[in-house]
């Protein structure tokens, strides 16, 4: 811990040490896909408007608009010369193109949408099998194609590269730039979300992944979805951040079957197996080997059977995305969801989650790697729980979106009531006026004076309850209410965690001290204010009251 402090210090040096800690942040979100982007965008505009009278779109309406835009879609790997006014026009002879943009991921490569399926159809019905001289071909077609170029469409070195716009993650030094030039920290956290969240491109991309991925699948079920869950749809994800997806079989799985009126029918023969986790467990065991074997751009294939939640996991080449694949998640679609509509009920619930994450990141709380630290899904929580705690609330607890729910919204899933409101328009808000800078920062000091040694968070009650087990953070799972989220946090990353909230709190609250009284002479947020740069580095007379015991419980004390 002491050399912990002492490290925290040294990091209070100024803007140098902003740089640092923000640079950390970028290097986890460099590995997103550098989408070059030339899109028709001057639909989109009047879209944006139309959708805005409209009101929110709900998840499944928006899953089923993107999942139909992916299945007229096509992935085209093509040299970075190639002229986009010839790649157009071969195109356009097998459809109207709806939609299309470039981007760089190991190569240069483009999302062409068609206006209709014909259109895919029709270029693959054009496409020639790779002749291949010295290995052979899995002979498996799919919509991940090569631009072949041969004579007069020859690229030349002369032609200027495809006319992109980088959409890639703001390079560091352009971001720290941006962020020096706003006036409120509220302005920087709207930046930081604007330069690291999901672009509409990247989230097509997505789709088009997991639409890939349901052909491979469909050769043994063909009336399966592949859905993409988690961050990449939940209104929270960053570029870079995984490919979360499940196989959907529920048409075919023998849930809600109704029983046939006439006195005679017939049935399917299906084969038996010991459990529903066998049965997940043998389906991803051969999707597993099918992606691996025959699933063109897909590597690094790690079928993860024995996990509490059985995944097959690669990287999907083209996309650059890492992948999670399971079968029949809907609890966590469930979760996806109701994260989704809480995203959306106030736009500081995005931005504060935003924050909240980029700042784990750049202090290492949280990895992409598996481990005791806490994970996106259960800070998000966290979050969510918070705004439910202010006074008054900025968001309602589960309890009340299942009370608003109506009969379509009725939802039981392996048991757990799943039920929440989906009509947006029934869920009314108290007026709250808080500004991000105030919640961002009594979010620090909440959690810093947290009593995580007795209290669970829980975000169906909105209230912290009793802690029903010895775990160090105990965050009640909203659906599967007998689990903890926060089952694999430490008391370490616990202590990591509460150490660094009280310490940015501290930071932010530098800028509202009056001159003389060691506040701090930065422009203005920068290095203190910026969330991805509160950095631990000294002790508010608060703090130490409180580890003298005059506050709440610290970080030390609290286990
Ligand atoms: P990042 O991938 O880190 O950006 O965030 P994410 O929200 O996608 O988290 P993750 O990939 O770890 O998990 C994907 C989704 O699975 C989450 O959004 C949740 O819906 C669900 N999930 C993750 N962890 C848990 C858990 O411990 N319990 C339950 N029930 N669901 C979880
Ligand atoms: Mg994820």
């Amino acid at each position: 811990m002491a050399s912990y402090r002492a490290l925290c210090r040294l990091h209070l040096r100024g803007q140098g040490s902003f740089m640092t800690c923000v640079q950390k942040a970028h290097i986890c979100v460099s590995r997103s896909v550098g989408t070059k982007v030339v899109a028709t965008q001057a639909e989109d505009s009047g879209k944006d408007e139309r959708e805005e009278k409209a009101g929110p779109k709900s998840l499944s309406a928006f899953l089923v608009e993107r999942q139909e835009q992916a299945e007229r879609s096509v992935l085209i790997s093509c040299h970075p010369k190639t002229s986009e006014k010839k790649f157009l026009k071969y195109l356009s002879r097998h459809g109207d193109i709806k939609k299309h943009f470039f981007y760089d991921s190991y190569g240069t490569y483009a999302v062409v949408e068609f206006s209709t399926q014909d259109g895919v159809r029709s270029l693959l019905d054009a496409a020639v099998i790779p002749s291949v001289s010295h290995e052979s071909a899995v002979p498996f077609k799919s919509r991940l194609l090569s631009l072949r170029t041969t004579g007069a469409v020859n690229q030349s070195d002369q032609q200027p590269g495809l006319q992109c716009r980088p959409q890639s993650t703001v390079p560091i030094s352009e971001l720290i730039q941006t962020l020096a030039r706003q006036e409120t920290v509220d302005q920087q956290i709207m930046c930081l979300t604007q330069a690291y969240q999901l672009t509409e491109e990247n989230s097509r991309l997505r789709f088009l992944v997991c639409s890939l991925l349901k052909d491979i699948a469909a050769a043994y079920f063909p009336e399966c979805t592949v859905k993409p869950f988690g961050s990449s749809v939940n209104g929270f994800g960053k570029l870079g951040c995984d490919l979360d997806m499940f196989l959907d079989l529920d048409d075919i799985s023998g849930r809600d079957v109704q029983t046939p009126k006439s006195s005679l029918s017939v049935e399917y023969q299906m084969k038996r197996a010991t459990s529903e986790r066998a049965v997940t467990q043998s389906i991803l065991s051969v999707i597993g080997e099918c992606v691996d074997q025959f699933g063109p751009g897909c590597v690094g294939v790690q079928k993860i059977l024995n996990a509490r939640c059985p995944l097959v996991r690669f990287s999907h080449q083209p996309s650059g995305f890492q992948c999670d694949l399971t079968v029949n998640n809907r609890v966590a679609l469930k979760s996806t969801e109701l994260l989704y509509l809480y995203g959306l009920l106030d736009r500081r619930v995005r931005l504060l989650v935003f924050s909240v994450r980029c700042w784990a990141r750049a202090h290492s709380l949280t990895s992409s790697i598996p481990g005791a630290w806490v994970t996106n899904f259960s800070l998000t929580v966290m979050v969510l729980f918070f705004l439910q705690r202010r006074s008054p609330p900025i968001i309602p607890p589960l309890d009340h979106l299942r009370q608003l729910a109506g009969p379509a919204d009725r939802s039981v899933i392996e048991g757990n009531d799943c039920t929440f409101v989906s009509d947006f328009s029934k869920i009314q808000l108290q007026t709250n006026t808080e500004t991000l800078e105030q919640l961002l920062n009594d979010f620090f000091e909440f959690y810093s004076t947290f009593p995580f040694g007795k209290m669970s968070i829980n975000i169906r009650k909105g209230k912290e309850q009793n802690k029903p087990e010895v775990a160090p953070l105990h965050i009640q799972n909203p659906f599967e209410t007998s689990l903890n989220v926060s089952k694999n946090v430490n008391s370490s990353q616990l202590e990591r965690f509460v150490a660094l909230c009280r310490e940015s709190a501290w930071l932010l609250q530098q800028r509202d001290a009056p001159p003389g009284r060691g506040r701090r002479r930065d422009p203005p947020g920068l290095g203190t204010g910026h969330p991805a740069a509160a950095v631990p580095g000294g002790r508010s007379q608060k703090s130490k009251e409180k580890e003298k015991g005059t506050g709440h419980a610290n970080a030390s004390r609290v286990y």
